[in-house]
């Protein structure tokens, strides 16, 4: 007996094994501080969970939600867009519920790509635009995101004979880990790339959200022309603080969004109906509260800025999602000076070479603990880079 090949080379999600290690730890006596993940510590509003209580309360609420979600959460959704991004969406045909948008992720690259086909996919990235390619025997090609560019891919510089074979393109903004931007010039151009090549462009906005210093994010559904190549995977994990509850969102590309729905309706079984409900009350109830979660983000951000700064340490003042991108000190891999500071001083830390080869060098904080948790752990990484005599403080 043995597993299929197909998984043979598939690493283990970074987090993993990360797991592993930190019980160890734990079990050793160790005080970890996890600024490794990004699951938000902050709990949604509050007419969101009472929404959820209610609906899990009545007795109809148990069976199956439905392969592409119930009505109501397709028009919440198509009216969210309309008012945060002035998009219009047909709850029809341009809409489809998700359990989380890494299912969707996934399930994009069994929806669009055959063998040998290619994956366009952003280095440093979230992990799963390349295992789906991976697990249904497509091809990744890397765009290096690199520091000199803002974190945007170089487009001109993806060779002839990768566009030839490549069928999508991932692109994600606010970025993680790099906390970046994309400009609306970028974006468009992105557009009109793939509508040359014939890539279908998934847009992954999760941290759209997710901002600071008065940026508003915005949908890739917004510009010219999207709609004939784009599909966008929107979630309720960060937005709404809502990762445990699974629910997220893929809009536009009538011919993507039938695609990837009719990939699920073999898989899954839709959303507990609760769920959706809460996801009905997320979306369409007052949406002030998430300019304080960002508030509080930001509060965090700027300890970690300072903290680092002080001991020499360059940091990207994120404009979005809920990281902070980093150099990790000359001399260091990602890797080892992740671990030398966890096994050190209880800070964990996410390397930058776990979301791909140009993250080496790098390492990823997320915003995730208490503001005290979040100085304590500056305090005892300057202790730490002080005595090893990384620091210039
Ligand atoms: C860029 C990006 N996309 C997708 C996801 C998946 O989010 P979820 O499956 O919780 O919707 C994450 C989670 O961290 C992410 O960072």
């Amino acid at each position: 007996m043995r597993p299929a090949q197909r998984i043979a080379n598939l690493p283990p999600y970074p987090f993993a094994r990360l797991e592993r290690v930190l019980s160890q730890l734990r079990a050793e006596g160790m005080d970890i501080i996890r600024l490794d993940i990004g699951s938000p510590d902050l709990p949604p509003a509050e007419p969101i969970v009472r929404a959820l209580q209610d609906r899990a309360a009545q007795p109809d609420q148990h069976g199956y939600g439905g392969y592409v979600g119930i009505k109501p959460l397709r028009v919440a959704i198509a009216q969210y867009y309309r008012q945060r991004f002035g998009v219009e969406l047909d709850p029809e045909t341009e809409v489809l519920p998700l359990i989380g948008s890494k299912e969707g992720i996934a399930n994009m690259a069994l929806a669009w790509l055959d063998p040998g086909d290619i994956a366009l996919v952003p280095d440093p990235g979230y992990p799963t635009y390349s295992t789906g390619p991976f697990m249904v025997g497509a091809q990744v090609h890397y765009m290096p995101l690199l520091e000199e560019n803002g974190f945007l891919p170089d487009l001109d510089s993806i060779p002839a004979d990768v566009l030839r074979r490549a069928r999508l393109m991932w692109l994600n903004y606010p970025n993680n880990p790099t906390g970046a931007a994309a400009p609306a010039e970028f974006l468009q151009r992105a557009i009109d790339f793939c509508r040359e090549h014939e890539l279908l462009l998934c847009y992954d906005a999760p941290y759209c959200e997710n901002t600071y210093d008065g940026y508003v994010a915005p949908s890739i559904l917004q510009f010219e022309g999207a709609k004939e190549v784009a599909i966008e995977m929107n979630s309720l994990s960060k937005s709404h603080n809502l990762a445990g509850w699974r629910i997220a969102m893929a809009v536009g590309n009538e011919t993507a969004v039938r695609a990837l729905a009719l990939v699920k309706s073999n898989i899954d079984s839709g959303i507990a109906l609760p769920i959706q409900h809460m996801a009905i009350a997320a979306l369409t109830g007052d949406q002030s509260w998430l300019q304080e979660r960002n508030a509080v983000y930001a509060e965090r951000r700027d300890i970690v800025i300072a903290g680092l700064e002080a001991v020499g340490i360059k940091v990207f003042r994120p404009k979005g999602a809920i990281y902070v991108w980093l150099r990790v000190p000359d001399g260091w891999s990602s890797a080892d000076y992740a671990e030398s500071l966890l096994r050190n001083t209880g800070v964990s830390i996410a390397p930058g070479s776990v979301f791909g080869e140009a993250g080496e060098g790098y390492a990823r904080i997320s915003l995730v603990q208490t503001a005290s948790r979040i100085r304590e752990a500056m305090e005892r990484w300057q202790e730490w880079a002080c005595k090893g005599g990384a620091c210039s403080a």
